[in-house]
């Protein structure tokens, strides 16, 4: 790139996009926000005493970036569930490294290239990496970038990030790679309304396959049976017995079941798999906030052999070599309508950017790491609000018996007033009475 490249680059002082006509200027130093962990979060949900923002300056002087690095500005990130065992502080479950204190957090992203230092790449280009920096602005090797993404395309950005990223990736292979689906299969799909099982759904359709889904809400129920095309799906909140829901949903078994959230389900879908099931174990994410001790643990996994059961985990970053195959086949679905893909993308007009509207401060109580929390450039792919399990159960147990219990006091009340009423009636009635016959 050359020095006149430089003075084109389009970043106010403060690192906004500018508009055309805008007066361009010239940045060599940017402050750069970004978010970096603070501390462990071995339980529970992480807060902002885990997560912090902070503004640190950043030198985008050509100069300064070193020989095949690309200096980039962080568009959008994918903010997955395995995020959040990289917070925990230690080594177990995904085995993903864990963050180091004080560092800034990396996420899968898409960036665009402000400055470069690699014939391969021009200002402009829009580029993925699986490892961003979550700030607004970083330097990084251009060898860590996974793809050049082709504006001509007409694929909305975001979508390279769901379903031709890491969740289309890991759906793609849970059902293409490892469920080995055939047509009339019966396919089972946990957190169905997540950026993994709504496209997970679908590709099995697409092989002919019989989908049901497990999801949180009536909402997410229609959702995936009006816009995902399943055959059906059941919100598991509302199920009191899921051994009984599956019963009901699989009369024929299981023979595939793509796991994503562990735990009582998984117990209860090893009661219904059929002979040589396949259970592609992408995560199980009602896990993630517990330590080892603490986790449930799956009471049947004997029927594995008895049903000869293929279980196997698998992460996407082994399979680096199946992700041509993925994107070409996932794009032709999208090109052809196949492929259907719901995004909520947070915008931001606030000039902070990265601590947006959808701050840690404020999904601390959500899931922070489902797709939820903080995005560049005000921009954020956003989450599902999500209570732990057990709060549902509470809650479920509370109405339940609040309601018999209101229903008594009810009857009681009712009984009391039609006495003292009908007491009176009585006593007149019998006067009536002795005095016609006297
Ligand atoms: N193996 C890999 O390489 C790979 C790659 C990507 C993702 N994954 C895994 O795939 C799974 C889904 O990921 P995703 O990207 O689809 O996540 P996502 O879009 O963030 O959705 C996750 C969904 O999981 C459900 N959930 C959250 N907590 C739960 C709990 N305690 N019990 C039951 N369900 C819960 C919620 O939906 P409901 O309202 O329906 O409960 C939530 O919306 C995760 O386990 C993730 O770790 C693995």
């Amino acid at each position: 790139m050359t020095s006149q490249n430089q003075s084109e680059i389009c970043v106010s002082k403060e690192g906004e996009k500018m508009s055309k006509g805008e007066k361009r200027e010239a940045v060599n130093i940017v402050e750069s926000k970004e978010w970096y962990l603070a501390d462990y979060a071995p339980q529970g949900v992480p807060t902002s005493d885990h997560l912090k923002l902070r503004s640190v300056p950043l030198s985008l002087a050509l100069d300064s970036i070193p020989q095949a690095h690309v200096a980039i500005q962080l568009l959008f990130i994918s903010i997955d569930p395995y995020l959040r065992t990289r917070m925990s502080g230690h080594d177990d479950g995904l085995y993903f490294p864990q963050f180091l204190l004080n560092q800034v957090i990396t996420a899968f992203g898409i960036g665009r290239v402000i400055r470069s230092k690699d014939d391969k790449y021009n200002e402009g280009d829009i580029v993925l990496n699986a490892f961003f920096p979550v700030a607004e602005y970083c330097v990084v090797p251009s060898d860590v970038l996974i793809r050049k993404i082709d504006p001509a395309a007409g694929v909305p950005l975001p979508e390279y990030l769901s379903c031709l990223g890491v969740p289309g990736f890991a759906a793609w292979l849970g059902i293409q790679v490892l469920g080995d689906p055939k047509p009339g299969s019966n396919v089972f799909i946990s957190a169905a309304a997540g950026g993994v099982g709504m496209f997970a759904g679908q590709l099995a359709k697409l092989k002919g396959c019989k989908v049901i889904g497990s999801t949180g809400s009536d909402d997410k129920v229609r959702l995936l049976m009006e816009e995902f095309g399943y055959d059906d799906a059941f919100n598991y909140n509302k199920e009191t017995d899921l051994d009984a829901a599956l019963s009901k949903y699989f009369p024929n078994g299981i023979d595939i079941y793509l796991e994503n959230v562990g735990g009582k389900m998984l117990e209860a879908v090893l009661n219904h798999v059929n002979l040589h099931a396949r259970i592609p174990v992408c995560g199980m994410i009602s896990q993630y906030n517990q330590t080892w001790t603490e986790r449930e643990g799956v009471r049947n996994l004997l029927n594995v052999v008895g049903k000869e059961v293929r279980m196997e985990g698998y992460l996407v970053a082994s399979y680096l070599d199946r992700f041509a195959d993925f994107a070409k086949e996932m794009e032709s679905y999208i090109k052809q309508g196949k492929i259907r893909s719901k995004l909520k993308i947070k915008r931001n007009n606030n000039k902070e950017c990265l601590s947006a509207n959808l701050t840690l401060h404020e999904a601390k109580y959500v899931d922070p790491l489902s797709r939820a929390g903080f995005r560049a450039k005000c921009e954020c792919i956003e989450s599902r609000i999500k209570s732990s399990p057990n709060d549902n159960k509470a809650k479920a147990r509370k109405s339940e018996s609040l309601e018999p219990q209101n229903l008594r006091l009810m009857v009681l009340a009712l009984t009391r007033i039609y006495t003292l009423l009908l007491l009176p009636l009585l006593l007149l009635l019998l006067l009536l009475i002795v005095a016609f016959h006297s």
